[in-house]
C-alpha cells in the first residue's frame, strides 16, 4: 500500500496544478453571466475523467446546466461504485471581502483559497485523481460510475429526471459523496446524517405606493415593520419553531443515541472563538452539535425594502421581502413542510398587508446506515490512513440527491468528506488543506480496495 502513498507524494504539484486551474473556471451556478463557465467546468471534467483512463465519458445537456456521466467498467462482477460530486460553486458575492479574488487560486499557509476549493470541486477532483491513482497501479477493483452534477447549489432541479431516466444505468452498490465535512484533522469522521430543507420567499404588500413616513406613518401599516414581527414570532423563547404541526414528524432520538452524540469530541469555547461571538444559542434542552445535527431550525437569508442607498428617505414602503430557509430533520417532508409553513405565515398576516409566498427548492432529510458494507470499508478506509477510528456524525447541512438516490435507486450513500467547517464554504475566503485533498486522495483510493474486500 506505500506504492499509493508514494505515487501521491511523487505527483502532488501537478495534482495541485489540476485543482488550481479547475478553481480557476468561475462555475457559479446561480447567475446567468456564467453560463459559459459552466459549460466549460464540465468540458474540463470530461477532460480529466479520460485522462485518469475512464472508458466512458458523455457531457449530458439539460434544461439547466449539463451533467458529466463517466464510466470505468473492470468486469462485470466486481461491485460498483457511483461517484457523485458538483462542479457549480456558490457565487462569491461579495467580492472586496477576498483577501485574494476567488477564482485566482492561491496556496498560503498549506491551504487552496478560492472558491469551490472545498465544496466541491476539491473533493470532487479528488476522487478523479484517485482514479488515477488506482489506473496506475493496474485496474481499480471496483467498477466506477461518475455522476457530476452543475445544480447543486441552486437546487438540482434537473436532475432528479436525470436519475429517473438513467435509473439502469446508475446502478451501483454504493454511492460515495465527498462534499461534507470531518470534525477534525485528528478527529476523522464519517457523516451519518444530512439536513433537509424547505427553502422560501415571502412579501409583504402595504399600501399601494411608497408613502411620506411622516404624513402617513403611525396610521398606515409598514410591511417592513409588520414582515418583521411575522418574522420573530415564527420562533418562541425556548427556541422552538411555532408553526402548527411542525414537529409532528421529527423524529426524536433514544437516550442511547443522544449519549453517543454527546461522546463526540467538541469544543464550545473554540467555536464560539471561531466565530468572534460571547455565546451560542438554540432550541433549549439540546446541545450545540445536536441543534445542527438532530434538530430543525429556520433561518431568514436575506430581508429587504424600502430604502438603503446613502443618507436618509423618509419613507414607508409599499413592500418587503425576505428569503427563508428551514432546515429540516427526520422524518420531516420538505413539501409538506412548505405547505405548512405557507399556510402558517399566511394565516398570522394582519388585516393591514397582504402576504405572498413563493416556494423555492428543497429536499428531504437522510440518514445513511453505519452496518453496510460500504461504511465499513469507509471506516476501515480511514483507519488505515488516518490511523483513527472514524466517528459517524450528522451534519447540518443539505445534500438532497441522498435522499433521492435512496428512493428511486434504493442504493444507499456513504458520506465520505474530508473538507472542515472551518474550511469557510459559502464564506468569502473559501479554503481546503492541502493536508485533506492529499490525504483525502489517499482514503478514497483504500475505499476502493477495502470495498471490493469486503463485497466478495
Ligand atoms: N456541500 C454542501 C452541503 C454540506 C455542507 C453538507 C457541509 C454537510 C456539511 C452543499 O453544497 C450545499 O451547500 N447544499 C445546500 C443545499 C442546496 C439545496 C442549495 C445547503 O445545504 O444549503
Ligand atoms: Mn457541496
Ligand atoms: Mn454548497
Amino acid at each position: 500500500m506505500s506504492e499509493i502513498k508514494s505515487y501521491i507524494d511523487n505527483n502532488q504539484q501537478r495534482f495541485l496544478d489540476e485543482l488550481m486551474e479547475f478553481l480557476r473556471i468561475p462555475s457559479v451556478s446561480a447567475d446567468s453571466k456564467f453560463k459559459n463557465d459552466m459549460l466549460q467546468g464540465a468540458g474540463f471534467l470530461e477532460d480529466a475523467l479520460k485522462k485518469a483512463g475512464v472508458d466512458l465519458v458523455e457531457i449530458c445537456p439539460t434544461a439547466g446546466h449539463p451533467i458529466v456521466y463517466a464510466e470505468k467498467i473492470v468486469n462485470a462482477d466486481a461491485p460498483t461504485i457511483l461517484v457523485y460530486g458538483h462542479y457549480d460553486v456558490q457565487p462569491a458575492d461579495p467580492y472586496d471581502l477576498w483577501d485574494s479574488p476567488p477564482f485566482e487560486p492561491v496556496i498560503k499557509n498549506n491551504r487552496i483559497y478560492a472558491r469551490g476549493s472545498c465544496d466541491d470541486k476539491g473533493q470532487l477532483y479528488m476522487h478523479i485523481k484517485a482514479l488515477e491513482v488506482l489506473s496506475q497501479q493496474g485496474a481499480p477493483p471496483c467498477n466506477l460510475k461518475f455522476i457530476l452534477e452543475g445544480e447543486e447549489e441552486v437546487g438540482s432541479d434537473n436532475l432528479e429526471k436525470f436519475v429517473k431516466e438513467n435509473a439502469a444505468r446508475l446502478m451501483s452498490d454504493v454511492i460515495l459523496i465527498s462534499d461534507t465535512a470531518i470534525i477534525a484533522n485528528d478527529t476523522p469522521s464519517i457523516t451519518v446524517g444530512l439536513r433537509g430543507l424547505s427553502y422560501v420567499e415571502v412579501e409583504v404588500t402595504g399600501p399601494n405606493r411608497d408613502l411620506h413616513s411622516g404624513v402617513y406613518g403611525g396610521a398606515v401599516a409598514n410591511p417592513i415593520n409588520i414582515l418583521c414581527k411575522m418574522i420573530s414570532s415564527l420562533i418562541d423563547d425556548q427556541g422552538r419553531i411555532t408553526i402548527p404541526g411542525f414537529y409532528e414528524k421529527v423524529q426524536e432520538l433514544t437516550s442511547e443515541e443522544r449519549a453517543k452524540i454527546a461522546e463526540i469530541p467538541f469544543d464550545l469555547e473554540k467555536y464560539k472563538e471561531e466565530l468572534d461571538i460571547a455565546d451560542v444559542q438554540g432550541e433549549a434542552g439540546y446541545t450545540t452539535i445536536e441543534r445542527t445535527g438532530i434538530r430543525p431550525s429556520l433561518d431568514i437569508n436575506g430581508i429587504w425594502g424600502g430604502y438603503t442607498g446613502e443618507g436618509a428617505k423618509t419613507v414607508l414602503p409599499s413592500r418587503a421581502y425576505a428569503k427563508i430557509s428551514v432546515r429540516l430533520v427526520p422524518n420531516q417532508h420538505h413539501a409538506a413542510i412548505t405547505r405548512l409553513f405557507t399556510e402558517h405565515f399566511t394565516s398570522i398576516a394582519p388585516k393591514t398587508v397582504t402576504v405572498k409566498v413563493t416556494p423555492h427548492h428543497g429536499g428531504n432529510p437522510a440518514v445513511t446506515p453505519t452496518d453496510s458494507t460500504a461504511y465499513q470499508a469507509a471506516s476501515k478506509a480511514f483507519e488505515q490512513a488516518w490511523d483513527k477510528t472514524p466517528i459517524p456524525t450528522r451534519d447540518g447541512g443539505s445534500i438532497p440527491i441522498v435522499a433521492l438516490f435512496a428512493e428511486v435507486l434504493g442504493v444507499n450513500t456513504v458520506l465520505m468528506g474530508f473538507g472542515l467547517d472551518s474550511d469557510a464554504i459559502h464564506s468569502p475566503n473559501e479554503s481546503y488543506g492541502i493536508f485533506n485533498y492529499l490525504k483525502g486522495i489517499e482514503t478514497i483510493v483504500f475505499f476502493h480496495h477495502h470495498f471490493a474486500t469486503l463485497s466478495r
